[in-house]
C-alpha cells in the first residue's frame, strides 16, 4: 500500500510577540495520497471511536501510519449473521458506487449495527485476512460522539491511532478545465470554507468530493450527497462572492449568509464542494479576450477549444467535464444558463422568472434574473427541479400542440454554417419523434408574422425587432449600474485613495451605453416587455388547465457549430437586437435546454473530425417548469433523449 502524508497544510500561524500575547495555530487540513490517490482530511474529527481493548493494536498499527491516521472502512449492517463473503458483497457494490472508497481503506473494517432485533453475530476473523483488514472494530466497541445521529455513516474515514478520533475524507480532483474559483468543505459551523488543498495541475483548483456511501435519498432529502457546486455570483455563508471580478473579490469580506436558493438545495441533502466561474458581473463574455480577470473554462466537448458559452460558464463546462459532479448552479437573465447547456452538451433551464428567491445573489436584473440547473440526464434533473422550485405543480398531461417557428428571427441557429444543413435534419427527426410520443403534429410558424397580424391593436411597434431591440440592453444595464456598480466602484475608491477598480470590456462597454440612457428608459423598456409578454401568453403560447401549457414552443439552441477560443474578436457591445432567445427573457417563461444529439466537424485545433452538441430549447407558459421536467424524464424513459457522458463526445 502507497501511503504518505504529503503535507500538513496552511495552518494559520500568527505570532504576534507583544506582551506575551496568543499564538494562533490552526490546522486546516490535511492531504495525502493512499495508494496513488489523493485525499484531503478534514481538520476536526467527526467523531470518537472508544477503542477500549483493542486500543493497544491500533496504536501498534498507528505506527506504520504517518501522522496516526488509519483508513478504515465503516460498514452499517442490520443483517443477523455477518460472514466474510456478504461483507465482500457489500465491498463489491461500494466499488461501483462510490469513487472516494477503494480497498485501501480496508486497513481497519468497523461494524456498526443498526438491525431491530439483537446485535449480529459477526464471524470475522480479528484479522479477516481475505479482505485485508488489520483490525475488526464491531459497535460494541464504540460509542459514537454525543448524539445518536452521530453514528458512523457506511464509508471510508481515518481514525487517529492515539485518540480514536474519526475524520471524514474527501477525494481530491483537479479541475483541469479551469471551470471553477475554488473549491469548498464544510466550516462545522454551518457554513463552508475555502479547500486548503492542491494536487497537481496547470494553474488549476482542486476540488474535495465527499464519498457517496455517507448518504441515501430519502423523502425528507431526496437529493442527499448529491454534489453540487454554484456560480460564483450566489452568497455562501464563509465563502467570498467574487462575480468574476478581482477587485469585488478582493473588497468585500466573505459572506455571514447563505442565499435561500443555495440553502434549499442544502437542506434538500446536496453538498458544496466549489465556486464555479461567472463571465464578470453575469454579463455576456466571449472567450478569451473578453475574459481579462480571470481565464475562461474550457469546454469539453469536441477538440477542447471551443468557448463554453456565458455567463454560468464554470457550471456549464464543468458539468459538461466532470462525471465526479452531480449539479451546478447558474443564473439567466438573457441565455446565461441556455447558451452553456446548448454548447456545452449538457440539461440547462432557464425556469420561469419568480421560480425561486434571489435574495443574496448578485444582480443583473431583478426583471429578468432566474436560478438555473444544469445536469447530465433528464431524470435527476427532474429530481431537483421538483424540490428546488416547490411551488410549482405537475399538470395532468402534457401539451398536444407544437409550435416551430420557421423564421430567422425566431431561430437564429438555423441559419448558422456550417453545420445547419445536418442539424436541421437532426432537429427534424426529434420533433418527429416527439410528434408521435405526444399524438401530435407540429405547426410550424412565421414568429415576427405572427406579431404583425395578432399584435395588439394599440401597439405602435410596427415589429417584434423594433419593439424589442433596446428593451434587454436598457434594463440589465441600468438595473445592474443602480443596484452594483455605483455602489461597488464608490466603496472601491474609498479603500483605495480615489482609484477606480478594473472593470472587464463587456460590463465596461454595456455600463457605458446605460450611462447614455434617459431617466424615463426603465419605465418605457418595462411597459414593452410587459406588451410582449401579454401578448406572448395570449396569442402564441397560452396556459392550459390539463396540460398547464396549451402548447410547446420549439427551437434550435445549439447546432454543432464551431466557436474556437483563439480567435480574435471585436470589442463587445451592449447587446441589442431580438431573436428567439428573448422570448422567455421577456415572457417569463421557462425555457429549457435539452441536448439531442452532435455532429462531426474537422476541428482546426486536432485535425481530426470531433463532434459537438446539438440541442433544442423548449419554451411553455410560465409557471410549467415541472410539466418541462416531467416530459423529459417521460422522454428519456421512452428513449428519444439520453443521458450524455462527460468530456468530448456526448455520446
Ligand atoms: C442499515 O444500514 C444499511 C446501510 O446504510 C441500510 O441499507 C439498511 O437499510 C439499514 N437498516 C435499517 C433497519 O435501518
Ligand atoms: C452580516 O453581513 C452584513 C453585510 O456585511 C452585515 O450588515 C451584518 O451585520 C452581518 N451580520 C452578522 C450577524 O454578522
Ligand atoms: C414558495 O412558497 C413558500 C411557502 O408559501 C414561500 O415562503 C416562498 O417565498 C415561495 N417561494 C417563491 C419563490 O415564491
Ligand atoms: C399528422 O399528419 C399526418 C400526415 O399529414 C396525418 O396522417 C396524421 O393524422 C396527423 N396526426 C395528427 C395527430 O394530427
Ligand atoms: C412584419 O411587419 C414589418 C413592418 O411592416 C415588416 O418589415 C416585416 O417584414 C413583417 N414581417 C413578416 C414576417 O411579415
Ligand atoms: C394597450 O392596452 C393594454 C390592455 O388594455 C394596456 O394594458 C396597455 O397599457 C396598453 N398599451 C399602450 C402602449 O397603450
Ligand atoms: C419600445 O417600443 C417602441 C415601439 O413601440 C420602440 O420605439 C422603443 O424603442 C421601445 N423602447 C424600449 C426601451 O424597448
Ligand atoms: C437597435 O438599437 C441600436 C442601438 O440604438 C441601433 O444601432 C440599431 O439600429 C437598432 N436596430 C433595430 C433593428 O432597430
Ligand atoms: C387545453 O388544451 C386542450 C388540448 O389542446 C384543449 O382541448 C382545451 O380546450 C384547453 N383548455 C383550456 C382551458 O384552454
Ligand atoms: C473533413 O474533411 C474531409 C477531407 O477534406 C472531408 O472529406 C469531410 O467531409 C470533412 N468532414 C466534415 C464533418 O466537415
Amino acid at each position: 500500500m502507497n501511503y504518505f502524508v504529503r503535507l500538513w497544510l496552511g495552518f494559520t500561524l500568527a505570532l504576534t510577540i507583544v506582551n506575551g500575547a496568543q499564538v494562533s495555530f490552526e490546522l486546516s487540513g490535511t492531504t495525502l495520497k493512499l495508494g496513488g490517490i489523493p485525499y484531503f482530511v478534514s481538520p476536526s474529527p467527526i467523531s470518537q471511536l472508544q477503542l477500549g481493548a483493542a486500543s493497544k493494536q491500533i496504536q501498534s498499527i498507528g505506527k506504520a501510519f504517518p501522522g496516526g491516521l488509519i483508513p478504515f472502512s465503516a460498514i452499517t449492517t442490520d443483517a443477523a449473521f455477518l460472514d466474510q463473503n456478504s461483507v465482500q458483497r457489500t465491498l463489491n457494490a461500494w466499488a461501483s458506487l462510490d469513487d472516494v472508497w477503494s480497498t485501501s481503506f480496508l486497513t481497519g473494517l468497523f461494524i456498526s449495527f443498526n438491525g431491530t432485533s439483537r446485535s449480529p453475530v459477526v464471524s470475522l476473523s480479528n484479522s479477516a485476512k481475505g479482505l485485508g483488514a488489520q483490525v475488526v472494530l464491531t459497535s460494541t466497541q464504540y460509542a459514537s460522539g454525543t448524539k445518536a445521529s452521530e453514528k458512523l455513516a457506511p464509508g471510508p474515514y481515518f481514525v487517529e491511532a492515539s485518540t480514536g478520533n474519526v475524520y471524514q475524507v474527501f477525494r481530491l480532483y483537479n479541475d483541469e478545465n479551469q471551470a471553477f474559483v475554488y473549491g469548498t468543505v464544510p466550516d462545522g459551523n454551518g457554513g463552508f470554507a475555502e479547500l486548503s488543498a492542491h494536487v497537481e495541475g496547470a494553474a488549476t483548483e482542486t476540488i474535495a468530493v465527499p464519498s457517496r456511501l455517507h448518504y441515501t435519498a430519502t423523502k425528507e432529502k431526496p437529493l442527499a450527497g448529491k454534489r453540487l457546486a454554484v456560480k460564483d455570483i450566489y452568497d455562501v455563508q464563509g465563502l467570498k462572492t467574487g462575480c468574476g471580478n478581482r477587485a469585488f473579490f478582493e473588497l468585500y469580506p466573505a459572506k455571514n449568509k447563505t442565499s435561500p436558493a443555495v440553502q434549499r438545495l442544502l437542506d434538500g441533502g446536496m453538498v458544496l464542494v466549489g465556486k464555479t466561474k461567472t463571465s464578470q458581473f453575469a454579463n455576456g463574455e466571449t472567450a478569451t479576450g473578453d475574459w481579462v480577470d480571470l481565464h475562461a473554462p474550457y469546454n469539453a466537448r469536441g477538440d477542447g477549444y471551443q468557448d463554453g458559452s456565458s455567463s454560468s460558464t464554470g457550471s456549464g463546462t464543468s458539468m459538461g467535464a466532470y462525471s465526479w459532479l452531480d449539479y451546478t448552479i447558474g443564473s439567466d437573465t438573457g441565455g446565461s444558463m441556455r447558451g452553456p447547456a446548448g454548447v456545452n452538451g449538457v440539461f440547462g433551464n432557464r425556469p420561469s422568472h419568480g421560480a425561486v428567491p434571489l435574495d443574496d445573489v448578485m444582480p443583473l436584473s431583478p426583471e429578468l434574473d432566474t436560478a438555473g440547473i444544469f445536469a447530465r440526464d433528464a431524470k435527476s434533473w427532474a429530481t431537483a427541479g421538483h424540490w428546488w422550485y416547490q411551488n410549482f405543480t405537475s399538470a395532468k398531461s402534457f401539451p398536444k400542440k407544437i409550435l416551430f417557428p420557421t423564421d430567422t428571427s425566431g431561430s437564429s441557429s438555423l441559419t448558422t454554417p456550417p453545420a445547419a444543413g445536418t442539424a436541421n435534419a437532426m432537429f427534424n427527426t426529434f420533433i418527429t419523434k416527439l410528434e408521435k410520443f405526444l399524438g401530435t403534429n407540429r405547426t410550424e410558424v412565421n414568429f415576427a408574422g405572427m406579431w404583425n397580424t395578432t399584435k395588439p391593436a394599440n401597439s405602435t411597434a410596427p415589429s417584434l425587432a423594433v419593439l424589442l431591440n433596446t428593451t434587454y440592453a436598457d434594463l440589465i444595464t441600468l438595473d445592474q449600474i443602480a443596484l452594483l456598480a455605483d455602489p461597488f466602484i464608490a466603496d472601491y475608491k474609498a479603500a483605495h485613495g480615489g482609484r477606480t477598480p478594473f472593470i472587464n470590456p463587456a460590463p465596461f462597454n454595456r455600463w457605458g451605453y446605460g450611462r447614455t440612457l434617459p431617466s424615463t428608459q426603465k419605465v418605457e423598456a418595462i411597459a414593452n416587455k410587459t406588451t410582449f409578454m401579454n401578448w406572448f401568453s395570449s396569442q402564441v403560447v397560452k396556459p392550459n388547465a390539463t396540460s398547464c401549457s396549451e402548447s410547446l414552443f420549439l427551437y434550435p439552441q445549439s447546432s454543432g457549430s464551431t466557436n474556437y477560443r483563439n480567435i480574435f474578436r471585436s470589442a463587445p457591445t451592449a447587446p441589442f437586437g431580438f431573436s428567439a432567445n428573448r422570448i422567455a427573457v421577456h415572457a417569463e417563461t421557462p425555457d429549457m435546454v435539452v441536448p439531442i444529439g452532435e455532429l462531426a466537424y474537422n476541428s482546426t485545433i486536432t485535425g481530426v473530425t470531433e463532434f459537438l452538441p446539438v440541442s433544442v430549447s423548449f419554451i411553455a407558459a410560465k409557471g410549467c417548469d415541472l410539466m418541462l421536467f416531467d416530459l423529459f424524464a417521460a422522454l428519456q424513459d421512452a428513449g428519444i433523449i439520453s443521458p450524455v457522458k462527460t468530456g468530448s463526445r456526448l455520446f
